[in-house]
């Protein structure tokens, strides 16, 4: 069997140190390894309008966002396909034949449903494209008959919804679709990388984010008003390392190499964390520490995306070709799909010639 990857993201926005951890420098390290038979990277317009479907503007703005840090964080459009998901009409023409397969208790019953629904507080007058987005999602992924779909933890529900449509379809209508497996962050840090306020999550609306797109100023910034221990008062003060955003942001970013390059005194991060925790070491030393470990991962992803900021005709070409591809592979399972399912009236000479005989035989 064919190596497939699928994944994607909403371009809501643009993407932050949260999402290349948890996802796209994993998606740059599999299009390298070349195990791969082809990759599939999906900006969810579709998906995104779910819930700003009042604002497709934003939608529209933020495609070319997401493409240019897709693009500068290393993905390469020679081996892998991005595409926009609202151009390739199969996804949509697909949805409707899932919907048959899932019913509203097992759609409301999915907790990453569930919490975005009390997120956006939806509660009573949930849009149903919003409240349907699980089986779009499946499409997605069953179109291009992927294996491996490396997200995030939050989209784990999404991926089993997607197995037991696969499984529903396949028990029905016989073996057509492939079941896929999710591949998350072994590193827990990195499948949820807090804001720099420390609060759960990196978001837009909380104003905690660090972009690919920062300049270094602003990084340094960032870093620099991060939440550390706020009982570290004075540099001899021991302190904590738990909840201490700095020291999770090491965890997720930085090597032992690093010390040999920008900080010397220490031979790894559990030394570092050893003299914060007895005393003696300032924030100001490890956020600057920190700032060196994230300019070296930002630097060459800046340098890249001002290359593709010159010509953006070329992004939207390097995305329409993308479509291209992520079309024909989507038709081709479509037509699988409806062969199944015994609705492909046309294609079927087998059918026309029987109901023939079925009334000469009258
Ligand atoms: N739901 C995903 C997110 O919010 C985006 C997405 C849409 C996706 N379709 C997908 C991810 C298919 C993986 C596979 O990030």
């Amino acid at each position: 069997m064919e190596k497939i990857i699928l994944t994607g993201d909403r371009p809501t926005g643009k993407l932050h140190l949260g999402h290349y951890v948890g996802s796209l420098k994993r998606r740059v390290e599999l299009q390298n390894s070349g195990e791969f038979d082809r990759i599939f990277i999906m900006i969810a317009d579709a998906q995104a309008l779910t819930d700003n479907f009042d604002n497709p503007d934003k939608i529209r703005d933020n495609i070319i966002e997401v493409a240019l840090d897709y693009l500068s964080a290393g993905l390469d459009p020679s081996k892998v396909n991005i595409f926009i998901q609202s151009q390739v009409e199969a996804l949509t023409e697909l949805t409707f034949y899932y919907m048959n397969l899932v019913t509203v208790s097992r759609l409301e019953r999915n907790p990453t449903v569930k919490a975005e629904i009390q997120l956006r507080n939806f509660e009573t007058s949930i849009p149903a494209g919003f409240f349907t987005y699980p089986v779009s999602q499946t499409s997605d992924i069953t179109a291009f008959k992927a294996t491996v779909v490396p997200v995030g933890e939050d989209q784990l529900p999404m991926i089993e919804q997607a197995r037991e449509i696969v499984r529903k379809f396949n028990s029905l209508y016989g073996e057509t679709l492939v079941e896929p497996e999710a591949f998350i962050p072994q590193n827990s840090v990195c499948s949820r990388l807090p804001g720099t306020d420390g609060k759960a999550k990196m978001s837009k609306s909380l104003g905690n984010c660090i972009y690919l797109s920062d300049p270094q100023d602003e990084v340094k910034k960032k870093v620099m008003s991060m939440f550390t221990d706020p009982g570290h008062l004075q540099v001899s003060d021991p302190g904590k390392i738990e909840g201490n955003t700095v020291f999770t942001y090491l965890d997720a970013f930085c090597h032992d190499e690093d010390f040999a390059e920008f900080c010397p005194d220490y031979k790894n991060l559990e030394e570092m964390k050893d003299h914060y925790r007895r005393g003696g070491l300032g924030d100001v030393k490890v956020k600057r520490f920190l700032i060196n470990v994230l300019e070296k991962e930002l630097a060459p992803i800046r340098a890249r995306r001002a290359e593709y900021e010159k010509d953006i005709p070329a992004v939207y070409e390097i995305l329409k070709k993308g479509t291209e591809a992520a079309k024909a592979a989507a038709n081709a399972t479509l037509a699988d799909v409806k062969a199944a399912m015994r609705i492909n009236y046309f294609d079927d000479a087998a059918l026309i010639q029987g109901q023939q005989e079925k009334y000469n035989q009258k």
